[in-house]
């Protein structure tokens, strides 16, 4: 990819509009990099814990991002106990670290009802299995899948703010947007 293929990093706009794109990207599109970002949060024992999650939706007009889990895996517990998390996403298409400080709030109303819809059966399995996600068993195999809607959880990001770093030969670009000033921008030292 040649240098002004990276036009938009030039302008905290273009910057921006980049990081939203890669995201829609990794909405729709199971091989682009967004579609896996790691989600850290703050462990029940104080530690920090990551994990690698689904991105599910993402909407730039309100600043939220949309991920699916286990209601009884541990980091529903640790949300609970501290919503301030944080997604990061490498996009090595475009070049760029994204990383992401939200507020998640764990949620089973009637969008997760609304969602569930639109989960394919093959991965309803994913929502309700005993033991629950993390549980000890002696074998690997001291488990039973099973699918329960009752456990389907949408954890519901609210972007607080969304630093950009992209590496380019002729010099590294950071940016940094917080939704306190409207996501307007300002440049960091790289
Ligand atoms: C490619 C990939 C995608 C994953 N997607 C999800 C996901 O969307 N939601 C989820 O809860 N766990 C997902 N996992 C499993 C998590 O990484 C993690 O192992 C699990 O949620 C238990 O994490 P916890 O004990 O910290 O709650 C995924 C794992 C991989 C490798």
């Amino acid at each position: 990819m040649t240098a002004s293929a990276y036009d938009w990093s030039s302008t905290l706009k273009g910057f921006h509009d980049q990081a939203w794109k890669s995201l829609a990207r990794g909405v729709a599109d199971r091989r682009a990099a967004a579609r896996h970002p790691t989600l850290a949060t703050v462990g029940l024992n104080g530690g920090a814990e990551a994990r690698t999650v689904v991105l599910r939706a993402a909407d730039r007009t309100d600043g939220m991002l949309e991920l699916h889990t286990d209601r009884d895996s541990e980091k529903v517990a640790e949300l609970h106990a501290n919503p301030a998390a944080s997604l990061h996403i490498w996009d090595l298409r475009v070049r760029m670290q994204i990383r992401l400080r939200v507020l998640i709030r764990c949620h089973q109303g009637a969008l997760a009802t609304e969602r569930w819809q639109q989960v394919p059966s093959v991965s309803r399995w994913a929502y309700g299995g005993n033991p629950a996600p993390g549980g000890l068993i002696h074998r690997p195999t001291d488990y039973r899948a099973d699918t329960d809607v009752d456990r389907f959880m949408l954890l519901l990001c609210t972007v607080q703010s969304m630093e950009l770093l992209h590496l380019a030969e002729d010099g590294h670009r950071r940016a940094l947007f917080r939704r306190a000033d409207g996501f307007a921008g300002n440049w960091l030292a790289p």
